[in-house]
């Protein structure tokens, strides 16, 4: 450990009581030390969390280095508050994220650096203002009463992947609420198409790892590249027929209207796309997962599951759930928050050092990969009590007092946090309290769960659970 660098303790983080009951979910159990070579290799192919060593759960840093490059795993969160924050401008986004990220989102809000990156974040943020958000509430709500209903449909004892169904929901959702429908875009063939993309694409592959040139990513993955062609080709089409068009007043408009003030600059067709390829993509995947890991959880508590349904049956009875309601539950939030810690949909974040600087107290090089290791951040020995227990406790008033900013990065932080973080959590409360009003999934014994990251975690194979109507 470098001089200078404390981790800070938070208060209370030692002390376990351990007579309570503790439910301790699957998780990743981390290596004592790195791997070799090209077991790390693989892993990062197979599933790069399980390569994380023991220290990053435990120290306020870890530092690896290779004949070609220093990697930093960050984990302090004033070291973090530095990177994200207060010297973002020092850690740009890596090359990596971008040889993964930009042959499917262009220079779109994800992807874009400096100027480019600000005028399209201010184009968008009027659609995220709390107001739009709660107007957006019903059709929310509506999306979550549609599923139960189709759930009664299935009947007591269908068997369910949780996962799917979860995605089924919030694509239909982004495209009702952000994109006015999504004009004709079918969503069982273009949810295949993400997965498929997602599955070949989307993260890092043998030809990245190797450093091969960037036409290898494809003709490495032909099914990947297809399913990307055809996306871009249903969400092109969309803009066309959007430009045509009298507006609607939802982000699609936002986006069109757009002009960057220092230069004038409109967005053109691909960029339009691109970006609403971005929303579609970063809006709805990371959501279905917070909500499968949510009912994976739930499914294991059924007491917690009981505490859920007591406090939507309280809070609105049988009525589909308005935005005031969605505010007073206050629990179901919490466990929301406490799935999202143990399962961060997205479980690391990347960036590059782009000039000598100090962060949290220690001396980072230029040219530094710097790792933040969400979900090892969120079971760090040394920031959360008893941090593999599922207790949603943790996020209610009493234990959050006095919590670091950046001991919690579901959303990740500084001027990069996720766009989308006040609308995604209204989402998920909503449609997790419709769904546990209405039903209880049990989960099935004779399926392992592992999480594995694909650029999100993901529960390899799916989620089967068996549905129990109330
Ligand atoms: C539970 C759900 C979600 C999670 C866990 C999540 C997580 C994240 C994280 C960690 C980042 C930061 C990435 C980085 O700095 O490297 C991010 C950025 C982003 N997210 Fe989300 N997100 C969620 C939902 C959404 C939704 C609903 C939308 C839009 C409808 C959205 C759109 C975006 C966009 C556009 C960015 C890039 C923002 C920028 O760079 O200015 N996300 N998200």
């Amino acid at each position: 450990m470098a001089m200078g660098v404390r981790l800070r303790y938070l208060p209370g983080v030692s002390s376990v009581d351990a007579t309570a009951p503790r439910l301790i979910p699957p998780g990743v159990t981390p290596p004592d030390r790195s791997l070799p070579y090209f077991h790390a290799l693989w892993k990062l192919i197979d599933n790069p969390i399980e390569a994380w060593p023991r220290a990053v759960y435990e120290d306020p840093f870890y530092q690896r280095r290779d004949e070609r490059q220093t990697f930093l795993y960050a984990c302090d969160p004033a070291m973090l508050k530095d990177i994200l924050l207060d010297k973002a401008e020092a850690f740009p986004k890596d090359w990596m994220f971008e040889r993964v990220t930009r042959p499917a989102l262009g220079d779109g809000l994800l992807t874009a650096h400096g100027e480019a990156w600000r005028w399209q974040r201010r184009a968008a943020a009027p659609g995220f203002r709390p107001d739009n958000v709660a107007a957006m509430t019903p059709v929310i709500s509506a999306a979550a009463d549609a599923a139960l209903a189709r759930w009664r449909d299935l009947g007591e004892g269908a068997r369910l992947d949780v996962s799917t169904e979860m995605t089924a929901i919030t694509f239909q959702v982004i495209l009702d609420t952000m994109l006015s429908g999504g004009d004709g875009i079918d969503v069982p063939s273009a949810a295949r198409r993400i997965t498929d993309y997602l599955e070949t694409l989307g993260g890092i592959t043998v030809a990245d790892l190797l450093r091969w040139p960037t036409w290898t990513r494809v003709a490495l993955a032909p099914r990947g590249h297809r399913a990307l062609v055809a996306l871009k080709a249903t969400v092109g089409a969309m803009v066309a027929r959007r430009r045509r068009e009298p507006p609607r007043g939802d982000l699609v408009d936002l986006l069109m209207q757009a002009q960057d003030p220092e230069t004038g600059r409109r967005m053109d067709d691909v960029l339009l796309r691109d970006n609403l390829l971005t929303f579609i993509g970063a809006g709805h995947e990371t959501t279905a997962l917070a909500l499968t890991w949510s009912l994976f959880l739930l499914g294991l508590d059924p007491a917690t599951a009981e505490r859920v349904r007591d406090e939507v049956t309280e809070v609105a009875g049988d009525a589909s759930l308005t935005h005031a309601h969605v505010e007073r539950l206050v629990f179901t939030r919490q466990v929301v928050q406490e799935a999202m810690r143990l399962y961060p949909s997205l479980p690391l974040m990347s960036r590059m050092c782009a000039e000598d600087v100090e962060a949290g107290g220690l001396r980072v090089a230029k040219g530094t990969f710097v790792f933040i290791p969400i979900y090892a951040i969120h079971r760090h020995r040394r920031l959360w009590r008893d941090p593999d227990a599922f207790d949603p406790a943790r996020f209610g008033p009493e234990e959050s007092v006095g919590r670091h900013r950046f001991a919690y990065l579901p959303f990740g932080g500084g001027p990069r946090v996720c766009i989308g973080q006040a609308f995604a959590l209204i989402e998920a409360v909503a449609i997790l309290a419709t769904l546990v009003r209405g039903a209880w999934l049990e989960p099935d014994p004779g399926h392992r769960i592992r999480p594995v990251m694909r650029v999100s975690m993901r529960p390899q194979g799916g989620l089967p659970m068996t549905l129990r109507l109330r």
